[in-house]
């Protein structure tokens, strides 16, 4: 089942650039899907889509198989069920402190005091954020941050979050723990939509992956098929991860082979490695 699908959505901004050009672009319900493309790409354009934010100059979008409708009641629906963590953090989080800013969204949709403080509660319990209430936003490290970004959406009980470039700006060490924090969400159901541009991360967590260039999609499919059309990769101004990259060079310059495609994770470049020095 699509929860998300666009149809041929071309998107024109009003000085007359041309960020989407018919684009389609399917998430399965319950799946992680990476959007991966270089700067330029489209990335943001196509994620404010999702939640109607913009509206595509021709083509469709659907949610759960039904055309988005733009009204205002609609759209304050389409908002719950789809949030969306934008790319800086400071674009996110306005309120005085971290309980008000989880708060906001609970608040505006009319729920009960009771309900909004256990949802905060409960979603900066989830983030690993319980203990900052009462601290302003803007005395957070960037991870920090973004977490609290995520427990604002988390408040709301979306069925679909959309992250953009949830790791850039972060440490190796906050990436990491973002991206574990994905990882459980979706182990409990949530279908998770992100951009990056860190292709090492994608082949660990998405289950699809979706190239965008020049506000194409010009390739999408599993990891191993999207990170096998090499050619693919480059021409979007991407790379390989290290991992395939490394494996790359030591068959084309050493003629040593652990067979193909490469591997794309540490994991699975190990288990190759070992298999073949105990053969
Ligand atoms: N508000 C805007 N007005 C005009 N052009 C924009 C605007 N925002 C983005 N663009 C252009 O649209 C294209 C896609 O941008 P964007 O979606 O931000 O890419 P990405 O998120 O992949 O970096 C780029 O050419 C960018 O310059
Ligand atoms: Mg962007």
């Amino acid at each position: 089942m699509n929860v998300i699908e666009t149809q041929d959505i071309v998107y024109e901004y009003p000085d007359g650039t041309k960020a989407l050009e018919n684009v389609n672009f399917k998430v399965d319900e319950g799946k992680i899907v990476a959007l991966l493309g270089p700067n330029g790409a489209g990335k943001s354009t196509l994620f404010l889509h999702f939640n109607g934010i913009l509206k595509p100059s021709s083509g469709k979008i659907l949610f759960n198989g039904s055309p988005v409708d733009y009204n205002k009641k609609n759209l304050m629906k389409l908002r719950q069920n789809v949030g969306i963590v934008f790319q800086n953090p400071d674009d996110q989080l306005f309120a005085p402190t971290v309980m008000e800013d989880v708060a906001f969204g609970p608040m505006n949709i009319g729920l009960s005091k009771e309900e909004i403080e256990k949802r905060v509660k409960d979603s900066l319990k989830r983030v690993g954020m319980e203990g900052f209430e009462k601290k302003p936003p803007h005395h957070l490290s960037g991870g920090q941050k973004k977490r609290v970004a995520i427990a604002g959406i988390l408040a709301m009980d979306p069925k679909i979050m959309v992250l953009d470039e949830p790791t850039s700006g972060l440490d190796p060490k906050g990436a990491s723990q973002i991206m574990r924090l994905l990882y459980e969400l979706n182990e409990d159901g949530m279908t998770i939509i992100i951009s990056t541009h860190d292709v090492d991360l994608v082949p660990l967590y998405a289950s699809t992956v979706y190239i965008i260039s020049h506000g194409n999609i010009i390739k999408e499919g599993n990891p191993r098929t999207v990170f096998g059309d090499v050619e693919t990769i480059r021409k979007a101004n991407l790379r390989l991860p290290r991992i395939a990259h490394l494996m790359e060079i030591l068959n084309k310059e050493d003629h040593v082979s652990f067979g193909k495609p490469y591997p794309l994770t540490i994991g699975e470049a190990r288990r190759r490695i070992r298999e073949q020095a105990e053969d």
